[in-house]
C-alpha cells in the first residue's frame, strides 16, 4: 500500500512545454511531453495530497486526482502559478518553460514570402521558479512553502553534472532541484527517468534509473522527508 504521507498537504505541480506564439498558427515550443510531472501529481494525490497540476500542452493523460489548470505559454503559466502557489505547501515546477518568446506576436498569419523571412527576434521569459523564490523572501507566500525545481544539465571535462546543478540551485535560491543527466538524450519524451534531488542543505539523494512512477515516488519521499523536518514538534 502507499503511505499516506501527504495527507492534507497542499501541492501544486507544473508539467509539459510552454508554447510561444508566433502568430495565430505557429509558435515555438519543446519535445516535453509532461509524462515525468503528470507522474509526480498522480502519486503525490494517490499518498493523499491536495494537488493543483498546470499543464502546458502535454502528451500523457491528465494525472487521476488532481485539479487540472490549461495553460499555452511561459507567461500565462507564471500568472497562474503565482496565484496558486499561495495556497501550496509544496511547488514542484517540473515543466519545460520556454526561456524566450518571439518579440512580436502577428494578429494576422505571417505570409509565406519569395525572399527569406526576417529574422524572429526573442525575448527572454520571466523565470517563474525564480519568481517564486522572490515571492517567498518578499513575504508574498509563506516561508514554509517548500519549492523544487528541475534541471537537465550535461557535464563538461572541467565540470560534472552535479557541480552545475549546485550552483543553478543556489542561483534560484530554491529548496530541492531534481538533477536530469541529459548527455546521452536523456529524460524526454520516454517512459523512464534517473536524477539525483540535491537540496539546499547540502543532501543528495541518487535515483537510478527506473519508471517516471517510480523517480516521482522517490522525489515525493524526499519532498514528504523535508515537509516532516519543517513540521512543528
Ligand atoms: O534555468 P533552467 O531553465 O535550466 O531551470 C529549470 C527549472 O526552472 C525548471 O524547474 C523550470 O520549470 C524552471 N523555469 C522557470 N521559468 C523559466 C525557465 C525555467 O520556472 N523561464
Amino acid at each position: 500500500a502507499l503511505p499516506a504521507d501527504l495527507t492534507g498537504r497542499r501541492v501544486l505541480v507544473t508539467a509539459g512545454g510552454t508554447r510561444e506564439a508566433l502568430d495565430p498558427v505557429r509558435f515555438l515550443t519543446n519535445r516535453s511531453s509532461g509524462k515525468q510531472g503528470v507522474a509526480i501529481a498522480r502519486v503525490a494525490a494517490a499518498r493523499g495530497a491536495e494537488v493543483t497540476f498546470v499543464a502546458a500542452n502535454i502528451h500523457a493523460p491528465d494525472p487521476a486526482g488532481s485539479r487540472v489548470i490549461r495553460v499555452e505559454s511561459a507567461r500565462q503559466m507564471q500568472e497562474v502559478v503565482t496565484a496558486e502557489a499561495k495556497e501550496a505547501d509544496v511547488v514542484v515546477m517540473a515543466a519545460a518553460v520556454s526561456d524566450f518568446r518571439p518579440s512580436n506576436y502577428s494578429g494576422a498569419k505571417i505570409k509565406k514570402t519569395d525572399a527569406d523571412p526576417d529574422i524572429v527576434a526573442l525575448t527572454k521569459n520571466p523565470d517563474i521558479l525564480a519568481g517564486l523564490v522572490r515571492d517567498r523572501t518578499a513575504g508574498a507566500l509563506r516561508a514554509s512553502t517548500l519549492i523544487t525545481g528541475f534541471a537537465a544539465e550535461t557535464g563538461d571535462d572541467k565540470h560534472t553534472v552535479i557541480d552545475y546543478a549546485r550552483a543553478k540551485l543556489e542561483r534560484k535560491g530554491c529548496d530541492l532541484l531534481l538533477v536530469n543527466s541529459v548527455a546521452a538524450g536523456g529524460a524526454f519524451e520516454g517512459d523512464t527517468n534517473a536524477g539525483v534531488v540535491l537540496g539546499s542543505d547540502g543532501t543528495e539523494v541518487t535515483i537510478a534509473d527506473g519508471s517516471k512512477t517510480a523517480l516521482a515516488a522517490r522525489l515525493l519521499d524526499v519532498i514528504a522527508g523535508k515537509l516532516r523536518d519543517r513540521a512543528p514538534a
